[in-house]
């Protein structure tokens, strides 16, 4: 079938993978340094701004969703690793998805990668404005609302009659022609920054990306040590069980529910994790050191994320984070713990971590692109080279726009759900992909995904899991299975859940799957079930046009009509 014709590895080691790491790089990079380039990648907007709403969604429990993220992730990172070391090359999902399941899930994945890589800064940006324009008020310059908010923040404040800054930005914007003129201005400006730092071929150095994550660290663990001591110099414990609706103490006071409507600010926390395979030339020992790498930093982030939530429930009510951007920042303000050193020195850090988040992922789009446009899957121009800077000057500038433009009419709610949507969705693919491929004898020196048979576990993972979920929480299935008025559109995520777990049963016990990449699947898909179904509708439209765009251009144009393909 030629819609599944895959991209032999003879020819993918020829070109040298993804483009941007060709042979001949200098094998230098170590575990540590691999590690470093993961926190770098990982650590960011995620914690320093939608930290904030989680807690407001899911109070101090969120800390449970964290660890069952950071699971998800770990499988999903070994098989990133098992494809890192089957095709040893750097290369992105795109990459290793186009050799060993095909083209048109290269495809899919590639156009799920956009909104990893370029949706998701646009929430960094968002986030990296708040910061800014916390800093700038901090030296006395106060910058109007309606020029640091965006549009959809303000018309929605405006709807829902909710005061704030958004609803000031509204009431406050001039108007041209009927329309309101309301953007947020530093987003727009950090934006064009990054998109010329890197038309003009910044490279973060691993020097200077070793710095940013030890500034981060620093400041972050500054926050958990100065915060820690507050809460218990000011007896604050009270806010770790804080009332819930009937007025009892909870640590879940909006229930699991409320947890998992933090799906999507807990997950994009950690993309990221993935971006450490594209060093896979530039690494010593890649094939051990790769996995390494992701693990150690996944571990690394999830202990900061655990010990940031409960220094953030910690230092104020979970319901004061309501609409809150620089919640780090904010726990530090007047009417919290009251310390503006700490207050000053966040703001900056947090410009900084977030610029360098920025770049690593304002970088990886247009790689990925040049890529695909060599394979014949974009058009020419995106692979064109530019003659002095040697950047994929083309690409890189309809990335900017990419960020950009969708900065004038979203915002970081909607952004956030769709980037962690797609993210979620490409390792799904990544996941089932590992499933397909033939197994493979241990070769020694190389990460090899060990294989367990799911046939007899994973159906016994399954019996507990559920055991737990009724003692825990009597009433979920009840909840679950509940289709009267609008619950049906609610739990119908779930429902299909459920289908997928007994079909995933059956094929374990017929083929004998391997167990680890199936519970990568089985943990991403969960994760899936938190999103909105508003956002399936959003996702499944993107999915529809990036396939227009396949079967219209994309297939038609691949390199593989004239060249060999396996
Ligand atoms: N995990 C990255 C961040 O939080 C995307 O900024």
């Amino acid at each position: 079938m030629k819609l599944f014709r895959r991209k032999p590895i003879a020819t993918i080691l020829k070109e040298g993978g993804d483009g941007e790491h060709s042979s001949g790089l200098n094998k230098v990079l170590t575990v540590k340094d691999l590690t470093f380039f993961g926190i770098a990648a990982i650590l960011g907007a995620g914690s320093f701004s939608s930290l904030g709403s989680a807690v407001f969604n899911g109070g101090p429990g969120v800390i449970f969703l964290f660890v069952i993220v950071a699971i998800a992730c770990a499988f999903t990172a070994f098989c990133y690793s098992e494809f890192a070391s089957r095709i040893p090359v750097a290369g992105s999902a795109y990459t290793y998805a186009y050799s060993s399941f095909g083209e048109l899930f290269a495809w899919i994945i590639g156009w799920a990668l956009i909104m990893e890589y370029s949706i998701g800064n646009i929430y960094v940006a968002y986030s990296w404005s708040d910061y800014f324009t916390s800093l700038l008020g901090q030296c006395g310059v106060q910058m109007p609302e309606y020029l640091c908010t965006s549009y959809m923040e303000a018309s929605k404040a405006f709807k829902g009659n909710v005061q704030g800054e958004a609803l000031t930005a509204w009431n406050t914007a001039t108007e041209i022609g009927g329309l309101k003129i309301i953007l947020d201005l530093p987003a727009i400006i950090i934006n064009l920054v990054i998109t010329y730092l890197v038309y003009k071929g910044v490279k973060e150095s691993k020097n200077f990306s070793n710095l940013m994550v030890w500034i981060k660290m620093f400041v972050v663990g500054l926050i958990i040590i100065v915060g820690g001591f507050l809460i218990f110099k000011n007896d604050l414990f009270g806010n770790w069980t804080p009332d819930n609706s009937v007025g009892i103490p909870s640590f879940m006071p909006n229930g699991f529910s409320g947890v998992m409507m933090a799906v999507s600010g807990v997950f994009f926390a950690y993309i990221g994790f993935d971006a450490v395979s594209v060093m896979a030339e530039e690494s010593k020992n890649p094939q051990r050191d790769l996995p390494r790498g992701m693990i150690y930093s996944l571990v690394i982030c999830t202990v900061v994320y655990i010990l940031l939530t409960l220094v953030l429930t910690g230092a104020a009510n979970y319901k004061a984070f309501e609409g809150i951007g620089d919640p780090l920042a904010f726990i530090f303000e007047k009417e919290n713990l009251n310390l503006p050193w700490m207050h000053f020195l966040v703001a900056i850090c947090a410009v900084v971590a977030m610029t360098s988040v920025m770049l690593v992922f304002q970088m990886g789009q247009p790689r990925i692109w040049m890529t695909m446009s060599r394979d014949g899957l974009m058009p020419k121009r995106f692979s064109t080279i530019h003659p002095k800077y040697k950047t994929p000057s083309y690409s890189t500038l309809i990335t900017g726009l990419v960020v950009g433009v969708p900065l004038l009419f979203t915002d970081k709610t909607f952004v956030l759900d769709f980037t962690s949507i797609g993210t979620l969705f490409a390792f799904v693919l990544v996941c089932g992909g590992v499933l397909l491929i033939p197994r493979r004898e241990k070769e020694a020196g190389k990460f090899h995904l060990p294989y367990i048979n799911a046939k007899f576990v994973f159906p016994a993972l399954v019996v507990i899991s559920i055991l737990l979920v009724v003692s825990f929480v009597p009433d979920f299935f009840s909840n679950t299975f509940d289709f009267e008025g609008d619950k049906m559109a609610t739990n119908l995520p779930m429902v299909v859940f459920f289908v997928l777990i007994v079909v995933m049963m059956v094929l374990s016990y017929l083929k004998n799957l391997s167990l680890i990449p199936l519970l990568g699947l089985i943990s991403c898909c969960y994760l899936l079930t938190g999103m909105a179904v508003s956002n399936w509708m959003w996702f499944g439209v993107w999915l529809v046009i990036g396939l227009v765009i396949y079967f219209s251009f994309s297939y038609k144009n691949s390199r593989l009509n004239v060249e060999p393909a396996e």
